[in-house]
């Protein structure tokens, strides 16, 4: 069993946090601070327990000591959104950064430099760990994003302490994206790759109502019913994959919704779009976006649903006139969540930079932190962390 903050005693500790602040960072400046104001129930816990805090992290995947990689600039967040004071030290296993954890007072804030400085993080060092243990005595990992991976900081790292839990973001996380799901829900899937999204497409057959799919996706499906797909993207090497999936759902209670529409272009930097139903693009088109008759029927089918798992966009939303179909369902999906009490849960990168794009995550029940993680827990597995938790 996994403990929680509650389950631990905090009062009065020093508690080194495993955070994920892997933010976009411009010329010193936090670009997309979700990530740090999704941890800040976690620290604001253990301040109110007059507790001194060293947060570690991980950013970008520099080789070796970049200062482009610095974590520095996140001191201007800590400062005035705790309103306590933050050291930063530029070295996280450094003598001199264990005597400043050491001496520092309850209340205060100690920023770790980049952990991915030393090769021996991402190499899950057992020595590594060891010397970042000697910050504090209780360990927190609220670092979800990171979770699907093995690191020295949220794996090794779990020898060195007795007194360990996760943090308030890392439950919400595993909660919200491994809770069983009623027959009542549907789940979307969609972005580029039948290839990265397949074991959660086989996690909800017989579970969900409905599995709508968006995305270049949709034509490796379409494809393998030998529908003509023009020029559009597919993956000739999931063809067979895709039939299997197919007749596995036809024989399930779940329904596979793919689109009936798409908005289609000759070229995905040309401004002549046009819409074209699914069994007839021209040869000579792409399709990059779900069609309004897709997006009409997808939000018919949400308007009746209890719970929603949203993963992946639903054309190539980066494009202003591509983007209409990943935008509309942003706003379906946030209109369902206020009026019909929608449970409304979102994960993985693209989809939550497209929601940020149009809307704002608050609209819905539950937006993930994590990419790779997320998908991993939407696709029934166990996150490398919680396997290391039951090894340590
Ligand atoms: C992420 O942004 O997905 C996490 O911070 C993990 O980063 P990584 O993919 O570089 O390990």
């Amino acid at each position: 069993m996994i403990n929680t903050l509650k389950d631990i005693e905090i009062r009065n500790k020093k508690v080194l946090i495993r955070v994920d602040f892997n933010v976009p960072i411009e010329d010193g400046e936090v670009k997309d601070t979700f990530r740090l104001d999704s941890t800040v129930d976690t620290i604001e816990y253990c301040l109110s327990q007059n507790a001194s805090i060293i947060l570690m992290s991980h950013l970008g995947r520099p080789k070796g000591h970049d200062e482009n990689y610095s974590l520095y600039p996140i001191m201007d967040y800590l400062e005035e959104k705790f309103n306590v004071y933050v050291h930063f030290s530029n070295d996280c296993i450094s003598n001199e950064s264990i005597s400043v954890s050491n001496k520092m007072l309850k209340k205060e804030i100690h920023l770790l430099e980049n952990l991915r400085f030393y090769d021996e993080e991402m190499l899950n060092d057992k020595e590594f760990a060891k010397k970042l243990s000697n910050h504090a005595d209780v360990y927190v990992n609220d670092a979800f994003g990171l979770s699907h991976r093995s690191h020295a900081s949220n794996s090794q790292i779990l020898k060195f302490f007795d007194n360990k839990c996760i943090g308030a973001l890392m439950e919400k996380e595993i909660i919200n994206l491994s809770e069983d799901i009623d027959s009542d829900s549907v789940i979307i899937i969609g972005g580029a790759k039948i290839s990265t999204k397949i074991k959660m497409i086989e996690n909800y057959i017989n579970k969900a109502s409905h599995i709508l799919i968006g995305g270049a996706m949709a034509f490796t499906f379409l494809k393998a019913q030998n529908i003509s797909i023009g020029l559009s993207l597919f993956e000739e090497e999931m063809i067979a994959e895709s039939k299997k999936i197919l007749s596995k759902i036809s024989d399930s209670k779940t329904s596979l919704v793919l689109p009936t529409d798409f908005v289609c272009s000759k070229d995905i930097n040309s401004d002549d779009t046009e819409i074209y139903y699914s069994n007839n693009i021209p040869d000579t088109c792409m399709g990059l976006d779900i069609g309004p008759e897709t997006s009409m029927q997808y939000s018919m089918i949400l308007s009746g649903a209890k719970k929603v798992i949203w993963n992946g966009p639903m054309g190539m939303f980066e494009k202003n006139r591509f983007a209409t179909g990943t935008q509309s369902l942003a706003y379906d999906i946030k209109e369902f969540t206020s009026k019909n009490s929608l449970n409304s849960i979102v994960g993985g990168g693209d989809t939550v930079r497209a929601i940020k794009a149009f809307t704002d995550c608050n609209c819905f029940s539950h937006v993930s932190t994590g990419g790779g993680a997320s998908l991993k827990l939407l696709s029934g597995e166990k996150l490398n962390f919680v396997r290391s938790w039951n090894e340590n």
